[in-house]
């Protein structure tokens, strides 16, 4: 099996290897409370056996309602927030082509987003752009009550019908949620909708390999038993019988937490593919969201290299000297594109001539690495040797245990939430929301 890489090479010197190695026990003993479900937030562990538990006849039932989807939609809404979209849009664009959403005349359904803002002018303009197009409704949420979805759901729904019926729209929408909580599950039921699932012990964050990413990813067109047979080897090479050297997601987690001990509070992950930048937007909420709580974690950062390197750059290079960076890099790219020939060599580009643009692109990698190390920012390297849904398989996987580890490391509870509550009570009381009567009289005295 060829697997995804980890190198930590380029954080020594920052710590050491027998620092890392130290952690060996620890490590461990974060494992095996994870997989004996000993731990803080135990009753949220499902995903870790998620990959090589998922049955044939639930893969095909996604792949059925996918096709369904397919058949009869040119474009998919998928509705959701946080862990409930980020997964798929991460998948979806790291495996779709870039400019596939232009092409008149393209295969698969257009997959676009709602309920991952308040953003009136964004619905109106989804809602002018839906007119007049066959579309169809995803609609994702565990709790079945988060504002955000709710909101946009309810908005495309009155479309959906206005446009093709009750009964029409009850074919083209499905709903992913709780089995039995939540309104979103209320309202499925009643109307009859085709639903999936969200196990009870699958958190948000951890829930790209449920029908909550499962479902949007095969509507793309990707093929998901690739996605899951690299989850499934990865959960493999991150087993309780994988040696602490051996197992990626333990070193992986006990560096950060090393460089965090040292005073590296902010991990940025760089990656050196435009596709990749909405799987930095899922592992941000994955590590931010699991370990941002009791005045401790590493703030995650992003960046899409090339690009930032003209803009964020700077201050990677010279800025206050508390963050490391993880870089993505993909080993060999899809496609081949060579520098052409050029007479006059107005450019001064021919002493790149007949070169490929990634071969460009790995010594920017290189020179990026060696300048951010000289100024003072530990690099981890994570390969892939290919963009393809078995590697993002993996690499999803990976993260995510590694993520259970350095959260049980960090002494925290990587499986909830609390601070995300804040927020909402605050909003539902200015909005007067039944049952908020006594913080909206509170609120009132501090606004
Ligand atoms: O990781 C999490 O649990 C959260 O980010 C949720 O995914 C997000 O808040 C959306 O919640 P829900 O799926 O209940 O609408």
């Amino acid at each position: 099996m060829r697997t995804i890489t980890l190198n930590i090479d380029k954080t020594l010197g920052f710590i050491s290897r027998e620092q890392v190695f130290a952690r060996e026990q620890k490590v461990k003993e974060c494992i095996t409370t994870l997989h004996n479900k000993t731990g803080k937030g135990n009753d949220f562990l499902g995903w870790l056996q998620l990959p090589s538990s998922v049955t044939e006849a639930e893969i095909n039932d996604i792949q059925a309602t996918a096709d369904h989807l397919r058949a009869k939609c040119e474009v998919v809404v998928v509705v959701g927030i946080g862990g409930s979209y980020l997964g798929a849009k991460a998948v979806i664009d790291a495996l779709s082509g870039t400019f596939d959403h232009l092409e008149p005349n393209r295969k698969d359904p257009l997959v676009v987003y709602a309920g991952h803002n308040i953003g009136e002018d964004y619905l109106y303009e989804l809602s002018g752009f839906l007119k007049n197009k066959k579309f169809g409704i995803i609609n994702i949420s565990k709790s079945g009550t988060t504002t955000e979805p709710a909101l946009a759901f309810r908005i495309l729904k009155k479309q959906l019908e206005d446009t093709v019926g009750k009964a029409g729209a009850k074919d083209l929408i499905v709903a992913v949620t709780d089995k039995a909580r939540g309104a979103l599950r209320t309202l499925a039921t009643k109307e009859g909708y085709k639903t999936f699932v969200i196990p009870d012990d699958v958190g948000g964050r951890f829930s790209v390999l449920t029908p909550v990413g499962l479902l949007p990813v095969a509507v793309a067109g990707i093929d998901i038993k690739q996605l899951l047979s690299g989850a499934v080897d990865m959960e493999k090479a991150t087993g309780t019988d994988v040696t602490f050297e051996n197992n990626i997601a333990a070193i992986y987690a006990a560096t950060r937490n090393e460089l965090y001990k040292t005073g590296k509070k902010m991990e940025i992950l760089a990656n050196f593919h435009p596709k990749l930048h909405y799987v930095s937007e899922w592992w941000k909420q994955l590590y931010g969201e699991s370990e941002g709580k009791e005045n401790k974690g590493i703030f995650t950062a992003s960046v899409d290299f090339t690009t930032d390197l003209h803009s964020m750059g700077q201050w990677i290079q010279e800025g206050e000297r508390t963050i490391f960076e993880t870089v993505i890099s993909v080993a060999q790219p899809n496609h081949q594109v060579e520098v052409p020939k050029d007479a006059e060599d107005l450019d001064g580009l021919n002493f790149l001539l007949g070169k490929r643009v990634d071969f460009v692109n790995k010594m920017a990698e290189l020179g990026t690495q060696l300048a951010h190390v000289d100024g003072g920012v530990p690099n981890l390297r994570i390969e892939l040797p290919e963009l393809n849904a078995y590697y993002l398989g993996q690499l999803l996987y990976f993260f995510e245990k590694a993520c259970g580890i350095s959260g049980y490391i960090l002494g925290v509870n990587p499986f909830d939430q609390p601070g995300v509550e804040a927020y909402k009570k605050n909003m539902f009381a200015l909005l007067n929301k039944p049952g908020f009567e006594a913080e909206s009289k509170a609120i009132q005295a501090r606004i």
